[in-house]
């Protein structure tokens, strides 16, 4: 298959790049922070929305995976409208494009689109309500691809892994400052899903081969708290776990709202795709089993250098 991804020097994006470039080819977008990557590359900046049917005219892919947007939740807050031109009018555009020209669309869209308030476990007919500028923007990114494209598949994603910067993703988080023997806080009443991306990675394309249409929440199958994560990968590393001081996110000080309770059930995508949905725990040995590989240093030799 031929797919275009958007955002491809995001954590998903390089990711699912590096993961598929073997098996399919890929040409990833970039405004200009890649270089010398195994895959294909398309220099653009996305808000450009004028240059979008161009864009599809001469890659001529079979899919698109649109990664790209402005997912850095307390910087939403501060830039609303651009925000929302990103993560809302961008992916209906394309995801028109692309029904015009039969291109499958997959969206990556968010679990934080839930307020957290149900008692249980979120499913896809359960309504959203986003607490944040974010999580709305998100949203409206979800009902814009949709009323634009009925055949395109939405992904409610959660996940880690290690990004071009070193510090993208909570498990990066964890293990700079663990390694480094600094405290951290670790929300104790934050209850997610998180999915390893090479997880994520495989399970995307999976949807593509199928043909997948509709939402589908796409996390880890197990939910546990963001200070329990730290904890894993404190074991998984052979960090000092007491380093990690549980509180509570509302006594953290943060920006923007978040949501408490994150935990989606990932049947109905399992249902579909025939298959298991992979925990995150199987996710973190993957994760720790880059780490001794010097994967994250791979990844930043694909990082553009900059003259000074
Ligand atoms: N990380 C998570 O756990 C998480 C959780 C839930 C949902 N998601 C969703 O998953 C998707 C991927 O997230 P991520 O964590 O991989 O995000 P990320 O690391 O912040 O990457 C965002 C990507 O979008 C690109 N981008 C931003 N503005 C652009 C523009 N104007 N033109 C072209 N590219 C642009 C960035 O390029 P530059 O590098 O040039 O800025 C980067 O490649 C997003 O839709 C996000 O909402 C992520």
């Amino acid at each position: 298959m031929k797919i275009l991804v958007t955002g491809a020097s995001g954590l998903l994006g390089l990711n699912l790049s590096l993961q598929m470039h073997t098996q399919h080819q890929i040409i990833g977008v970039d405004r200009s922070k890649l270089a010398h990557t195994p895959f294909d590359l398309i220099k653009l900046d996305l808000l450009d929305l004028d240059a979008l049917p161009k864009l599809l005219s001469e890659s001529k892919p079979d899919a698109v995976i649109h990664c790209a947007a402005n997912a850095l939740v307390d910087a939403c807050e501060l830039h609303p409208d651009s925000a929302s031109t990103l993560n809302a009018v961008l992916p209906g555009r394309l995801a028109k494009l692309c029904a015009e020209r039969e291109i499958q669309f997959l969206h990556i869209s968010t679990d934080a689109v839930f307020d957290g308030t149900k008692e249980g476990i979120y499913n896809e007919k359960d309504e959203p309500n986003p607490l944040g500028v974010y999580a709305q923007t998100k949203l409206d990114g979800e009902i814009a691809v949709l009323e634009a494209n009925p055949n395109a598949a939405i992904a409610r994603v959660n996940f880690f892994g290690w990004s071009l910067s070193g510090t993208r993703s909570l498990a990066e988080f964890f293990v700079n400052n663990l390694g480094a023997a600094q405290h951290v806080n670790g929300f104790d009443d934050v209850y997610f899903c998180p999915m390893f991306v090479g997880d994520l990675a495989d399970t995307l394309v999976g949807m593509l081969s199928k043909s997948l249409s509709g939402m589908y929440h796409v996390v880890g199958s197990r939910a546990i708290t963001k200070y329990e994560f730290g904890q894993s990968i404190a074991r998984q590393f052979g960090f000092d776990a007491s380093l990690i001081n549980p509180i509570s996110v509302s006594d953290a000080g943060l920006k923007a709202k978040r949501s408490t309770n994150l935990r989606l059930s990932v049947n109905k995508l399992s249902t579909a795709l025939g298959r298991e949905i992979p925990n995150f725990s199987t996710g973190l040995a993957k994760f720790y089993t880059q780490y001794q590989q010097r994967y994250p240093q791979k990844m930043r030799g694909y990082q553009q250098v900059r003259e000074q």
